[in-house]
């Protein structure tokens, strides 16, 4: 396993400081959240493996997971690859992930700065990371540098729109953002179709997901790590009476079976083309 340190020097060089500052907090969160993970990630369970059925069943060659998480999608990659390296810019995720040893390598790594060489992998693999990284676009550049020709990549991103109906609740209360600011997919779909080298497919799915309130799904975000997905921010009010608010202004969003969170879901296929 390769130790921040190590890398800190390159992802230093490229990010602003905000950047680095944003990415250091993501770390921070999902590290917390690696033991709470798995029992929270139903979105995540279910759009990584509409992902993974994205890749031919080939039982050969060299995949990467990039932003794998703790890992539980890795007894599945028997089928698809002979052997995997697993990336996370988190130490804790890293270690729940390498507790299985079944990678050929845990390197803990800024997805936009990936200390692997080029055209080493056959497929790369990334699900719900895309989101949390602050360029994209460079994040996409790596995914396309270390695949091989003819080889396959697969990621799976949340787009502008997941979460609206929390979002709708929160203007109620003020006209502070509280939601993280997804991207819309047209942007995501033109920093892609940029690179050079690739061809590309794009699909957007929607995924409803129910809630018995509001707590249950701010529960939920903060179980997953996704702390910086939503938050209080200058509402003015604390503990019954902020819940309390925001339950009512989400009550229109209930349905018979809870009330609806949608998650907006960006699956980017993309195949390099041979020399
Ligand atoms: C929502 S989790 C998804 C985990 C796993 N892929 C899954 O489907 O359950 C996002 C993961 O991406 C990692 N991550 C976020 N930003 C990253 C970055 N810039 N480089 C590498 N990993 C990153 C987080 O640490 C976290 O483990």
């Amino acid at each position: 396993m390769m130790s921040s340190e190590q890398i800190a020097p390159v992802v230093a060089e490229q990010q602003a400081p905000h950047e680095t500052h944003f990415v250091k907090q993501v770390a921070a969160s999902f590290g917390k959240a690696c033991d709470s993970y798995l029992a929270a990630a139903r979105l995540q369970q279910q759009v990584a493996r509409d992902a993974l059925a994205l890749l031919p069943e080939i039982k050969q060659g060299q995949l990467l997971d990039l932003g794998c998480g703790p890992g539980w999608i890795h007894p599945e990659f028997s089928k698809y690859c002979s052997a995997f390296t697993a990336v996370d810019l988190s130490e804790g995720m890293l270690a729940k992930a390498s507790s299985q040893q079944r990678a050929m390598a845990y390197v803990q790594a800024d997805a936009a700065a990936l200390p692997l060489a080029a055209e080493q992998f056959d497929n790369v693999f990334s699900s719900l990371m895309l989101q949390w990284c602050p360029r994209p676009a460079a994040v996409l550049s790596e995914m396309t540098r270390v695949l091989a020709p003819h080889g396959q990549l697969i990621v799976s991103t949340l787009v502008q729109g997941t979460l609206h109906e929390l979002q709708d609740a929160f203007a109620t209360l003020d006209q502070h953002p509280h939601i993280h600011s997804f991207l819309p997919e047209t942007a995501l779909i033109a920093a892609a179709s940029q690179l050079p080298g690739i061809s590309w497919q794009f699909e957007l799915r929607s995924y409803p997901l129910y809630y018995p309130d509001v707590q249950s799904l701010a529960r939920e975000l903060k179980a997953l790590g996704a702390n910086q997905i939503a938050g209080r921010g200058q509402t003015g009010l604390t503990g019954k009476g902020y819940w309390q608010k925001l339950a009512a202004a989400y009550e229109k969003h209930r349905t018979s079976e809870g009330i609806t969170a949608t998650y907006k879901v960006l699956f980017i296929r993309g195949e390099k083309y041979g020399r």
